[in-house]
């Protein structure tokens, strides 16, 4: 059996607006040389912590350039020969170190040198606060590394003496005076997500103007709105990709992929998706839905309609009293619809189905196979001669989606009920078929 002229649309879910340095990637922030401090950035420092024992604490005060947490950049931890921070990562995996200085005690070049390492990765070599952002001036510097089986990697090559039981070795070696530190930020995840590595600290920023510290360039569809990157309209912020994501084609926003607000054009918001219509059987609001929402039996009669459906592709050629069309199926009264091969039924007007749906029907199968539902677009139900069935539907990305279950092997000498849920899930993006094992009569 053929019913065509139905559409089928599978749609999509999901939210989050993070505007700073993510709390939930922050691993460790920490004040060096000062007391806890809760950042503009949404993550708290702790109090110094890690730092090798023989090295001292001060704070000098005072106003900070190119910073709004001025706090941590007063307040050092410094010494007067090599000493340095063992930081604790365990997990393998991705990280950005941001190494926090400012110069606070000395105000001409060529003082305070120092030169910073990771293990035998020089960071900055003979580092000059002063010369290089000038006095009293916040200086963040990222370093992306990769933690996996006890060893350290930098830009993919090993960095030796760099990881030793379970800690990051950081070590600040003395030119010229005393070497320190501000302050230490490790991030989970790499600069490729370019809001990690600027001093704006904003999600969705490609470049930060370090001077304002404000966003001059926002990543890919975003924009400064109130002086800060946020999503176009039309995408949504991906935390996991850390992009903003065009939402579904039918959708003009969406807080998610899944959760469409406002559907563009004449397109209609069904629970948090657009479709092109409002399914069958849901009000024009759809806004509701009754439980049935075709119920035909096609025993008892031979005028060629059968409620929804008729026979080929006009009502008024069909068994037994006018020239059927060749593919049209037969009438046996009291028996139903028999369907010799290629024979169909189509709906007398579009059939638009829920994002859900499940479909019961009696058959007698006595060969072959088919498809039970097709439209013009080619997503079809199609069932297989072991009894298999197939779905090939549209997603929300509008590619293909095709889910087969396992043979059912159907009885081929008695009345079967085929019965099957359609459900799409917004946690796989995909949709399944539940069928119930056949039921013979
Ligand atoms: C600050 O500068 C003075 C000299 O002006 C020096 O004696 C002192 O060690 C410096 N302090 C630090 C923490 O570098
Ligand atoms: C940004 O939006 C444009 C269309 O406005 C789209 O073609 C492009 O793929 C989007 N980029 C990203 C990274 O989502
Ligand atoms: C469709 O069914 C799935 C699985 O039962 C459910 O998680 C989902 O919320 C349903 N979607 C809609 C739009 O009703």
């Amino acid at each position: 059996m053929k019913v065509r002229q139905l559409y089928f649309a599978l749609i999509s879910l999901n939210l989050l607006a993070i505007y700073s340095l993510d709390a939930s990637t922050i691993v460790l922030a920490i004040n060096a040389g000062g007391s806890a401090y809760s950042s503009s950035f949404g993550f708290s420092y702790s109090s110094d912590i890690y730092y090798t024992s023989t090295s001292k604490a001060s704070n000098k005060g005072g106003n900070i350039a190119h910073t709004v947490n001025e706090f941590i950049y007063q307040t050092e931890r410094w010494d007067s020969v090599t000493w340095g921070y063992d930081l604790p990562v365990s997990t393998d995996g991705t990280y950005v170190l941001i190494l926090q200085f400012a110069e606070v005690n000395f105000s001409n070049t060529n003082k305070r040198i120092f030169t910073v390492k990771i293990g035998d990765y020089v960071v900055a070599n003979n580092l000059d606060l002063v010369a290089t952002v000038g006095y009293r001036t916040a200086y963040d510097i990222f370093i992306t590394f990769t933690l996996s089986s006890n060893s350290v990697s930098i830009s993919g090559n090993t960095v030796s003496g760099a990881y030793s039981a379970g800690k990051l070795l950081v070590r600040f070696y003395l030119v010229a005076e005393n070497p320190k530190l501000s302050g230490i930020i490790l991030v989970s995840g790499d600069c490729s997500v370019a809001d990690y590595c600027n001093m704006c600290y904003q999600a969705r920023c490609l470049v930060c103007n370090a001077a304002t510290l404000t966003c001059t360039t926002c990543i890919t569809n975003a924009s400064t709105i109130s002086g800060v990157c946020q999503c176009n309209l039309g995408t949504y912020w991906d935390v996991s990709s850390r992009k903003c994501i065009i939402c579904d084609k039918l959708c003009s926003s969406c807080s998610d992929k899944f959760s469409c607000t406002t559907c563009l054009g004449t397109n209609v918001l069904v629970s948090n998706v657009c479709l092109r219509a409002c399914p069958y059987g849901f009000g024009t609001s759809c806004a509701s839905v009754s439980s049935a929402v075709i119920d035909q039996n096609f025993a008892n009669y031979f005028y060629g309609i059968y409620g929804l459906f008729q026979t080929g592709t006009s009502s008024s050629s069909y068994y037994f009293f006018n020239t059927p069309e060749i593919l049209d199926p037969i009438p046996a009264k009291n028996r139903g619809l028999y369907f010799s091969g290629g024979s169909y039924i189509q709906t007398t007007s579009t059939v638009y189905i829920s994002l859900n749906f499940s479909i019961g029907i009696w058959v007698w199968i006595l060969s072959g196979s088919g498809d039970i539902l097709t439209n013009s677009y080619g997503y079809k139900i199609a069932l297989s001669s072991s009894g298999a069935m197939t779905i090939i539907l549209e997603s929300n990305t509008e590619s293909v989606i095709t889910v087969t279950t396992p043979a059912l092997n159907p009885s081929n000498s008695a009345w079967v009920y085929i019965s099957f849920i359609i459900s799409f899930s917004s946690s796989t993006s995909s949709a399944s078929i539940y069928n119930n094992q056949w039921l013979h009569i």
